[in-house]
């Protein structure tokens, strides 16, 4: 059973995840904050970031790097922590490797296609996007849910640059936004993982009257019997590694804002 790498105690290897950058710790968040008991090891491609633009083989090839990275370090499972790798390497990643692969859309899309709601905006990045993954799962369960699909590339740098709570963040959220605030859409699917960084601001600009998913969120509900959360006090008994290709420091410095557990050590890799 494929759940059973999140539940079971037996198994103490650790679980992969990996994202281009920052991103992926939101997802980190709310796994090992539903999963305390398991162990976790973090790879942050930031040489390769972003994604979200590069071409469907590149992405597949930095997206295999990453996975035959964790494979190594002998997990015993993978998430690709990635809505974008997530779009275009689920398969390849699966078919290559003999270890449990997750992806962080398929549970995104199963939870938006069961809501009651009626009309509902994708953003991503512009790869995500062009994609058309989360459309097409959505409407192959509930072919009734209005979709808007909107790409918002300048999302990932201005949270990798630590401008969440920026002017220029609202600015930019006002750009791409304004015709979706427009059109009245009841719920908005986070479709990159570094979009939960923006939570707040994405929520005042719709004056709090949106329903919001969030990927990784999404992934931890679907193999959790219920929710725990731990406080970010209490939370250092987690063990989680961390591995980044680029700049440990930057690492460090934007992910210790909000990530769960204080990120110390980060270990810069070679893929
Ligand atoms: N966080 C990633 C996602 O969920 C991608 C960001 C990027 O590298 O463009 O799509």
């Amino acid at each position: 059973m494929l759940n059973n790498i999140f539940r079971t105690d037996q198994d103490q290897r650790p679980i992969g995840i990996f994202d281009s950058g920052l991103g992926g710790l939101t997802v980190l968040n709310d796994l090992a904050q539903s999963f305390p008991n398991q162990h976790f090891i973090y790879l942050g491609d930031l040489a390769n970031l972003p994604y979200g633009n590069k071409s469907k083989d590149n992405i597949i090839k930095c997206s295999l790097s990453c996975a035959n990275f964790l494979k190594e370090k002998n997990v015993k499972g993978i998430v690709i922590a990635c809505n974008t790798a997530s779009s275009y390497a689920y398969e390849q990643i699966k078919n290559s490797l003999s270890i449990p692969i997750f992806d962080v859309i398929r549970p995104c899309a199963e939870s938006v296609s069961k809501s009651n709601l009626k009309k509902i905006a994708i953003i991503g990045t512009e790869k995500t996007i062009e994609s058309n993954v989360y459309y097409n799962i959505i409407k192959s369960l509930n072919e009734k849910i209005q979709i808007y699909n909107v790409a918002c590339p300048l999302f990932v740098p201005l949270v990798e640059e630590g401008l969440e709570s920026s002017s220029i963040a609202y600015s930019i959220i006002d750009m791409y936004l304004k015709n979706l605030k427009k059109l009245n859409v009841d719920g908005l699917v986070l479709g990159c993982t570094h979009y939960p960084i923006l939570l707040d601001a994405l929520k005042k600009y719709f004056n709090n009257s949106i329903s919001v998913f969030k990927s990784g969120q999404a992934l931890a509900d679907k193999f959790s019997i219920t929710s725990r959360k731990i406080n970010k006090t209490n939370n250092n008994s987690v063990q989680i590694k961390y591995y980044v290709t680029d700049l440990p420091g930057r690492f460090i410095k934007y992910g210790n804002k909000f990530s769960f557990q204080t990120i110390k050590d980060v270990q810069l890799v070679k893929l």
